[in-house]
């Protein structure tokens, strides 16, 4: 990714960067204890640059969505904001007299998780610019913190597995866990186009979960039976077990109330063009889905969704790991 030419005189003091994320499997179930798979996607990236600013304030430059934020006097509920006055605090430092040029080439409220990567790559970039090295770990907390923004009741699964850098099993308030994966797995990512903020469907699956808690639960019970066996057939490599795995994930999905007929026509599609399974990732509703599929179903697989309407196709690889 490079950076308008001409944009800037100063020389940057430090940037940072960040992937995307998928949702391999248990979203939505996970913000009420159980267990989800997720991975980054590093074809997707944010990335924050800091340069000196030219009137000695502290501002941020979001330059996908024209976006100017005076940190001083931003609202409480700004989330670039929010994120320097973090580290800041952290730090123990004033607000420094740096301008924060951010691009992102990862689609807001669409489920790969902008918000989250955004926040990273700032993170990363104001740390590196004060010269001070933080974990994943601590770098994901502060993170988790500004997701709250986005979220309301985030599980910290998008923190997680963007600040790591890796494909993780996690469960809500535990530290990511490794698992081995035991053959490449190509995944293709399918965008609806529907911008859908994940906040809004975490807070109608809330209302449901209020109003019929026993039918929730059995869902998230099912979703965490599919995650666990998701487990071993990742660390087998089994395709065809996965994809069916990632098919009933969908339908528990569906129940839950986040598919949308958009999702639904982009997984069926896959599906017909050979795909082993596919399902939303993410919040739902609208955003993205992902779609598994062999090397040599790859072009036919991409071809079916842009004819069903997928506004993008990006294409990612799980690679194999020992846990
Ligand atoms: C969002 O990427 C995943 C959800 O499960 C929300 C969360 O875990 O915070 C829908």
């Amino acid at each position: 990714m490079t950076f308008p030419q001409g944009e800037t005189d100063a020389s940057p003091l430090a940037s940072g960067r960040a992937p995307g994320k998928i949702i391999l499997f248990g979203e939505h179930a996970v913000v009420y204890g159980r267990p989800a798979i997720a991975a980054p996607v590093f074809r997707l990236q944010a990335e924050a640059v800091v340069y000196p600013d030219p009137e000695g304030v502290c501002r941020v430059e979001a330059l996908d969505i024209g976006q100017q934020v005076m940190v001083a006097t931003a609202g409480e509920d700004d989330p670039f904001a929010r994120l320097v006055r973090l580290v800041c605090t952290a730090l123990d430092r004033p607000l420094p007299p740096w301008r924060m040029v951010i691009r992102s080439e990862i689609p807001v409220a669409s489920g790969l998780g902008s918000g989250a990567a955004v926040a990273t790559a700032m993170a990363r970039a104001l740390l590196a610019a004060f010269g001070v090295e933080w974990s994943a770990a601590a770098v994901s907390a502060l993170v988790y913190e500004v997701e709250k923004l986005h979220h309301g009741t985030p599980s910290g699964i998008d923190n997680t597995v963007i600040a790591y850098g890796r494909p993780v099993w996690f469960v809500r308030g535990q530290p990511p866990m490794p698992f081995a994966v035991g053959a490449a797995l190509d995944l293709l990512i399918g965008d609806t186009g529907i911008a859908s903020p994940t906040r809004l469907a975490v807070a109608d699956v809330r209302r449901g979960w209020e109003a019929d808690p026993s039918r929730f639960e059995a869902l998230f019970d099912r979703i965490a039976a599919i995650v666990h066996e998701a487990r071993t057939a990742l660390a087998e490599g089994d395709r065809p077990r996965l994809g069916a795995l990632m098919d009933a994930n969908q339908e528990a999905l569906a129940a839950l109330g986040v598919s949308s007929p958009e999702l639904e026509r982009l997984c069926a599609a896959a599906r017909a063009a050979g795909a082993w399974g596919a399902k939303l990732s993410g919040g739902g509703r609208g955003g993205n889905m992902i779609a598994l599929v062999d090397p040599d179903r790859r072009e036919p697989v991409t071809a079916a969704l842009l004819a069903a309407g997928a506004h993008r196709v990006v294409h990612t690889t799980l690679t194999p790991t020992a846990q």
